[in-house]
């Protein structure tokens, strides 16, 4: 690494410990530091351990760069702070807790900041792309989790890095997610290093389940022998809802038991938003229901087909019979 790298990584990582010192320590944290105890149920230990953080508005972290004699060209460069329209800087996650995002190595090379008061602003910033933070290469928690990942040769996927620290907290320590972009071939290709198996485990909610959808085509694609599993959530929640509303053990249940085939989640996928009593709807779907049954196994096309005959009273034959059609039409 060439020493502008080197002076952005420090000051990543001064910018973490001082961040994080900040929210456990100080007055202008107590805020923060309450939200995270009480709203997300959040112990110090877990705070340390995934070195969440808070930013005053205070400037401290320029301060602190520019006590280090950092010059203001290296201070652009990090993307740690942003200048308002007098060309000033001010420290860029300003008023919002901070979740450090490392390398697979552990550097800190960028951060995600929630709004405290989610209602008055975007909720979520994270640090722009630049030569040092590469969001379609990032994973959150990668490298927390790649031992216990190799070990169990499994990961989980989540939407956020509150749900990745919630599934660590119910003893399943293996959870990564992108950074707020869908995942990517590169994402794939280090996960298939270290893993055989991967669980999707997106929010119960329409964006989760489109999400799902994309990731299992990009994971057959570019992983062929890793094993896919979707973890179903109920109600709607994300995992960290799980767990703040049921309990750990529900979220550890969750995550161990409501785990289906891609072609079982698929199938499921494509009754969603759709009246199946009506005839042209209910043909909609089997369509698309061929189109995942297509190149399933035998076995899980016979369950499929037997569940939905003896649902809604079509001959099996009969969907046998389309299925065929389906694999003999040309793609
Ligand atoms: P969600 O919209 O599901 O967040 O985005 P959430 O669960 O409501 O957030 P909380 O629980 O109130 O804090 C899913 C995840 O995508 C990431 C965040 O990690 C978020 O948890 N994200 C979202 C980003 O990184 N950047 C964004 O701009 C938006
Ligand atoms: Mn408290
Ligand atoms: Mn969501
Ligand atoms: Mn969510
Ligand atoms: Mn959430």
């Amino acid at each position: 690494v060439d020493s502008t790298t080197q002076v952005v990584y420090q000051l990543h990582t001064a910018a973490q410990r001082l961040y994080q010192h900040i929210l456990l320590n100080t007055t202008s944290g107590e805020q923060a530091l309450a939200y995270l105890h009480d709203k997300r149920q959040l112990t110090d230990d877990i705070i340390k351990h995934f070195g969440i953080g808070f930013v005053p508005e205070d400037n401290a972290l320029l301060n602190y760069a520019t006590e280090q004699n950092i010059s203001r060209e290296m201070m652009r460069t990090s993307e740690l702070f942003i200048s308002n329209d007098q060309g000033e800087l001010r420290d860029r996650f300003s008023g919002r807790i901070v979740w450090p995002i490392k390398t697979e190595r552990g550097q800190v090379v960028g951060f995600s900041g929630r709004a405290l008061n989610a209602n008055n602003s975007i909720k979520y910033m994270n640090s722009p792309e630049s030569p040092f933070f590469t969001k379609g290469k990032i994973l959150y928690n990668f490298d927390l989790s790649k031992n216990q990942i190799r070990q169990t040769n499994t990961v989980m996927i989540f939407e956020g890095f509150m749900d990745v620290i919630s599934a660590s907290m119910a003893e399943k320590p293996v959870g990564v997610a992108t950074m707020g972009t869908a995942l990517t071939r590169d994402h794939v290709r280090q996960l298939s290093h270290v893993a055989k198996r991967i669980l999707l485990v997106y929010d119960g909610d329409e964006a989760g389940q489109n999400a799902a959808r994309r990731s299992i085509d990009l994971i057959r694609e570019y992983a062929k022998n890793v094993d896919i599993g979707v973890v179903y959530l109920p109600d709607h929640l994300d995992p960290d809802e799980v767990r703040v509303q049921r309990g750990l053990s529900v979220l550890k249940q969750t995550l161990e038991q409501n785990i289906q085939t891609p072609v079982e989640f698929l199938v499921n996928a494509a009754r969603v938003g759709k009246n199946l009593s009506n005839q042209v709807q209910y043909l909609a779907f089997l369509q698309e229901v061929m189109k995942t049954l297509k190149s399933a196994s035998p076995v899980e096309q016979d369950i499929q087909l037997t569940r939905i005959a003896n649902e809604f009273g079509t001959s099996k034959h009969a969907l046998q019979t389309q299925l065929q059609q389906s694999v003999t039409q040309k793609a």
